[in-house]
């Protein structure tokens, strides 16, 4: 969701929630070297040495094994296709000699019992359709005769995301007849529909004679929504902080929300990450004295973006006296945390696991990864004998990078296991956390956060009693550690090339010149862009930055910016720093996946800024290494004529051989999720929220509406705008990209 954009739900994500005052970094060097000599015995241990190239090559040789270790089949060194210029239209853009088509749309019916999609707001038994919004989503392929396989291309399972809706004020209007209620309380038949509408979805795809198409009879398809039972798994499992009304001792929990971003497990399960899950809880303006000042809830609350008499999303809790409603205030309302939801939002903000091939197996909520804004995990290529490590961004403004590192250490049959989540139990819910803190010498430290550490243990702001309490409340963890607070990290992926992970920092409003988020090296830009008459400020358009470690469960790392996100009329000294041209311009970075099979690295925009030019785009790279550009000093003025240098590294300048623009969307959509066959033949984009600056006061003016897509391209009854699945092949049958 971009800040720079206008709808209504952006009040409920971008919290501004990040108002630490982070410790002063070398203090907490000194307490960590003193801990580290307590540990290991020696100041010498903690000087790791950062492996450069030739480390990184050598790691290519090293014994791999599993699902997500799968290398590049056959990298590309250039691109092959002719970019595809900016647009405004409000249709899907792919380059000549490709074609795009659409083939699963909100709403289409995936369970028995769920009719034809009529799209004019009559619809109901969203449990047994296509969720809104599709986010990230991942392949799992099938064999000919249906088992689980890591190599088929002509059929598997797409498991997605379904983030959010379109809102206006609170009602998702474009699944309700007449737009619904925008004052509270809401109808309960509304929120119904709305609560269905979220989660995630499986279905069974298959090309046949040529054409994608998804299986409406397949006993694999599945949806999952906010009222499906999980499991909490990992240290806060039985934790006094998740017991709820419905589990009285804190081990489940109903529903997984605001699912954004996705990742593969080496055992081939699909990770989910919760986003922006606080904006659809409310609690009382009293409820702070309500739980006493001693209650540490409070400090927690308003650090996860829940201050109380902060008015809900949906206003979901207003729909009536039964459960499934009442949860959504979370309250010290009861007697006890028995008797009440005043955690449950403590059972959102995880990574949950879900293994596609078993529709009946409960999610789990895998704690050990933390609770946050997760937008996604990616995972290293796992190494015999090594740990599992998965990387993730928290996205908000001034959040954290964070990574994982699993006390088991991998065994190549666990990637062919039958029972996946137990394989996930093994490498997911034992492990150590480590927040992302970006030196200005273009080095950085993994800085864990764990009892082991006196600085979490012993923080003054926040007592942590319990590893669980760590996995709950991560992000005071980090404050207490100095973490480097970034521009909304959103996606991470690992360049299956050389094990460097690339993540997306997509824009930051609140970016400035001085003070609490004064540029830094590894979020050096703050600059003005106009979008028509309207000022923007702060880091206006994104950039993506990147890490080369030995190996990935190291705590010592060097960076660089893979590139900055500008339009190409911009200053090249001080914002287009990475010399984009028409072809390959973009702002606000998001989705970020590399093709195992061509090696090329796929990044998706979700912008407000630049859109008085373009809609939203997907482009395709083929980046170097950490270290292949050179570091470059920005001067500042400040108002009262002083000035202010940052140094920061930039890498190599990419070329229209090796960056361009490959589609560009309808109007209104960011684009997001990604994924492949195997074979690297058929590639997957979820479209998001066409048309999703309609007003609701137009539902029934479809001329009005910003977008009619993808009805406008002959796809599904009614002209209401829907979020949409779309298959890319080329004509000629060969890779993409290619
Ligand atoms: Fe759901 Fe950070 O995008
Ligand atoms: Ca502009
Ligand atoms: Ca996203």
């Amino acid at each position: 969701m971009n800040s720079n954009n206008t709808r209504a739900s952006d009040i409920f994500n971008n919290e501004d929630s990040n108002t630490s005052k982070n410790q002063d970094f070398d203090a907490v060097l000194n307490l960590r070297l003193s801990r580290r000599n307590m540990l290991r015995g020696g100041v010498g241990a903690a000087g790791s040495v950062l492996l450069g190239g030739a480390g990184l090559a050598g790691l290519a040789g090293c014994a791999t094994s599993g699902q997500g270790a799968m290398a590049a089949n056959t990298p590309l060194s250039t691109l092959g296709f002719t970019p595809v210029a900016k647009s405004l239209a409000d249709m899907v853009s792919v380059p000549a000699g490709y074609k795009a088509e659409v083939f699963y749309a909100l709403g289409d019916p995936i369970l028995a019992g769920a009719a034809a999609f009529k799209n004019d707001g009559s619809d109901t038994d969203f449990d047994k359709r296509a969720g809104d919004h599709h986010d990230g989503m991942e392949w799992f392929s099938l064999d000919a005769n249906g088992k689980a396989s890591t190599t088929h291309s002509a059929r598997g399972l797409i498991a997605m995301n379904h983030e959010a809706t379109t809102d206006e004020k609170l009602s998702s209007f474009f699944i309700h007849a007449d737009g619904g209620t925008s004052t509270l309380p809401r109808k309960a038949a509304e929120v119904d529909k709305e609560l269905m509408i979220h989660g995630l979805s499986v279905i069974e795809v298959a090309t046949e004679g040529g054409k994608w198409r998804y299986k409406s009879a397949s006993n694999f398809n599945r949806r999952v929504t906010t009222m499906s039972e999980a499991v909490i798994h990992g240290p806060a499992r039985g934790s006094e902080h998740l017991i709820t009304k419905y589990s009285t001792d804190g081990t489940k929990v109903r529903g997984t929300l605001n699912n954004c971003g996705t990742g593969k497990t080496p055992w081939g399960t699909y990770a989910s990450g919760e986003e922006n899950w606080f904006g659809y809880f409310t609690r009382d303006d009293k409820d702070d004295a309500k739980r006493g000042a001693k209650d540490k809830a409070v400090a927690a609350l308003n650090r996860y973006g829940r201050r109380a008499g902060a008015a809900s999303r949906h206003g979901w809790e207003s729909a009536g006296s039964s459960d499934q409603y009442v949860r959504w205030n979370n309250g010290a309302i009861g007697a006890s945390a028995k008797d009440d939801y005043r955690n449950e939002m403590n059972t959102f903000g995880y990574i949950v696991e879900l293994d596609p091939y078993k529709p009946t197996q409960a999610l789990r909520k895998r704690t050990a990864l933390g609770r946050m804004g997760h937008e996604n995990v990616t995972f290293a290529k796992p190494v015999v004998g090594q740990p599992v490590v998965g990387y993730m961004g928290d996205d908000s403004r001034g959040e954290y990078i964070y990574k994982f590192v699993s006390d088991a250490l991998w065994i190549a049959s666990d990637a062919n296991a039958d029972d996946k989540l137990a394989v996930g139990d093994k490498y997911l819910d034992k492990g150590t956390l480590f927040v992302a803190k970006f030196k200005a010498d273009g080095t950085g430290e993994w800085l864990e956060l764990s009892m082991k550490n006196p600085i979490v243990a012993f923080n003054p702001d926040f007592e942590f009693k319990s590893d669980a309490d760590v996995a709950i409340f991560t992000r005071l963890a980090a404050d207490a550690v100095g973490a480097t607070k970034m521009d909304r990290p959103e996606w991470a992926g690992v360049n299956p090339r050389n094990g460097e992970v690339y993540i997306t920092l997509t824009n930051n409003a609140n970016r400035t010149l001085d003070g609490e988020f004064g540029v830094d090296a590894a979020n050096p830009r703050v600059y003005k862009d106009m979008k028509g008459t309207k000022e923007n400020g702060g880091n206006v358009n994104g950039h993506i930055i990147r890490l080369a470690q030995g190996k990935p469960a190291d705590t010592s790392f060097k960076w660089d910016l893979y590139l900055t996100a500008a339009e190409a009329g911009a200053d090249k000294g001080k914002i287009n720093l990475s010399n984009l041209t028409d072809a390959n311009d973009l702002s606000s970075p998001d989705g970020l996946v590399f093709s195992q099979a061509t090696g090329i690295c796929w990044i998706q925009t979700d912008d407000g800024a630049y859109t008085d030019v373009t809609n939203c785009m997907l482009m395709a790279a083929i980046p170097g290494n950490v270290g292949d550009g050179n570091k470059k000093t920005l001067t500042y003025k400040r108002s009262d004529g002083s000035e202010k240098a940052v140094d920061t590294y930039i890498g190599k300048t990419p070329t229209e051989a090796t960056f361009k623009r490959f589609l560009v969307g309808p109007k209104g959509a960011e684009i997001t999720g990604w994924c492949e066959t195997p074979d690297g033949k058929a590639m997957f984009v979820n479209i998001q929220h066409p048309g999703e600056n309609t007003k609701m006061a137009d539902i029934n003016n479809p001329a009005n509406y910003e977008s009619q897509w993808p009805a406008n391209v002959g796809y599904g009854a009614g002209k209401r705008p829907r979020s949409a699945t779309i298959v890319i092949t080329k004509l000629d049958g060969g890779q993409i990209g290619s």
